[in-house]
């Protein structure tokens, strides 16, 4: 896709007319994010800023690294976050990630533009990039199981969304305990967990032995 379709002027005004649900999308992936203890986000694919906006709203003190293949749209967030400590990269989601490690990693509206091949690439390298203990929040428009509910206007130049069960799939073979949160119509969150280390089959195995 061309990077320097997005006017992030137009694009504030033009996505709530695409998706009415836009907010409710955003509060979604917010809310999903909560009971973690977070000091460093991920957000792929940050647009205008507003779901990094949202998530510090429930983590004002984590460090955020945002990416973007946009200048355009990376300026607009930079100037919306308005956090001398946060990180803007060029960089496209085909590409590996930001090293980390993160607490959490976040995404709206921006990994249905990969296809089937590099959505499931890109979640096992998320799940590499989480400290143990850390989240996957997507939020995204998806393929839904009946034709009637696709709403949203998509273009097959750009636009490659896949089912929610699909991705939670992908999400479960890149080793995240995956499930869907929120969904209406074709618009879905759904949130992968990476697990803690697991402790408690190692300290049982060592009181088992002495
Ligand atoms: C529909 S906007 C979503 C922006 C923001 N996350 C939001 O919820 O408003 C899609 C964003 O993803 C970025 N994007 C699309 N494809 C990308 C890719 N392959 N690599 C990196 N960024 C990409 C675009 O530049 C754009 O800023």
């Amino acid at each position: 896709m061309d990077p320097d379709r997005w006017d992030p002027e137009a694009y504030r005004d033009f996505i709530r007319t695409e998706i009415p649900e836009y907010d409710r999308l955003q509060d979604e992936l917010a809310t999903a994010t909560r009971g973690l203890v977070v000091g460093s986000i991920l957000d792929l694919g940050v647009g205008t800023g507003e779901t990094a906006r949202r998530v510090l709203d429930e983590y004002p003190n984590a460090r955020v690294v945002a990416v973007d293949e946009s200048r355009a749209m990376l300026a607009a967030a930079e100037q919306a976050l308005d956090r001398p400590s946060a990180r803007f990269e060029l960089r496209r989601l085909e590409d590996p990630p930001p090293p980390g490690p993160f607490d959490l990693v976040v995404s709206a509206l921006a990994v249905h533009h990969l296809d089937e091949a590099g959505k499931a690439r890109l979640f096992a390298q998320l799940h590499d990039r989480l400290r143990p203990g850390g989240r996957f929040v997507l939020a995204d428009v998806v393929l839904p199981e009946r034709a009637e509910d696709a709403v949203t206007p998509t273009d097959p130049t750009y636009d490659r969304p896949s089912a929610a069960a699909a991705q939670l799939a992908w999400l479960r073979a890149a080793g995240f305990v995956a499930s869907i949160v929120w969904r209406d119509r074709d618009l879905a969150v759904l949130v992968a967990d990476r697990g803690e280390p697991r402790r408690h089959a190692v300290d049982t195995a060592a009181r088992a032995r002495r």
